[in-house]
């Protein structure tokens, strides 16, 4: 199994990298981990075009040649911000279709949780994807200095993890009971 893990904020103090990095950092190792920063990758911005350029291969590659995705992000007026739809934009329905996706969020406040559906159901109702059914909303206050120090999300991280690790085993499997 191949799990790829993709921060798609494009700020140099973003807390959502810091989350994406803690679950990295939690892949079990007997598996492969990708990881993708969109914020070093500088992706054009989607025009629907044929996309003749690398960084648009390269993620393309990346997520097609995964089983297990897991996408981050900071929570933009409600939504995923701009950065997060267009790399979805540009990946496209064939690169995570049949794949299983999960996402993480860092918001300013607890009142902007449900911002993470507007990622949720495109992937699901649209790109064929199975989307874990645990995901990891939390705010600035759990972080100090680029570090995830609340013990609570800690202990989150690591049931969401091993909760979509082992369901993307099972769903790549053919096991249609997971
Ligand atoms: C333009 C902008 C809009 C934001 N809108 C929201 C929002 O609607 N809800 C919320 O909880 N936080 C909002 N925030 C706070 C961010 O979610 C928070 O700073 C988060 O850490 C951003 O993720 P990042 O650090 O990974 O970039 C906003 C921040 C910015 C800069």
């Amino acid at each position: 199994m191949k799990f790829l893990v993709i921060s798609t904020s494009m700020s140099s103090t973003s807390r959502s990298r810091v989350l994406a990095q803690s679950a990295y950092e939690r892949l079990p190792e007997a598996h492969q981990s990708g990881w993708l920063d969109l914020q070093t990758e500088g992706l054009p911005l989607c025009d629907g075009g044929p996309a003749a350029d690398d960084r648009v291969d390269r993620l393309r590659r990346e997520i097609s040649g995964s089983d297990g995705i897991l996408i981050t992000f900071g929570i933009y007026n409600y939504l995923a911000p701009a950065a997060t739809k267009n790399a979805l934009e540009w990946a496209g329905r064939a690169a995570f279709e049949g794949k299983v996706v999960a996402f993480a969020a860092v918001g300013g406040g607890p009142g902007s949780l449900p911002s993470v559906a507007s990622l949720t159901t495109p992937m699901l109702l649209d790109f064929g994807a199975v989307v874990c059914p645990k995901f990891i909303y939390t705010t600035g206050a759990s972080f100090a200095d680029d570090v995830l120090v609340d013990p609570d999300v800690q202990g989150r991280l690591d049931e969401f993890v091993a909760t979509w690790t082992t369901l993307t085993q099972r769903v790549r499997a053919g096991d249609h009971h997971a």
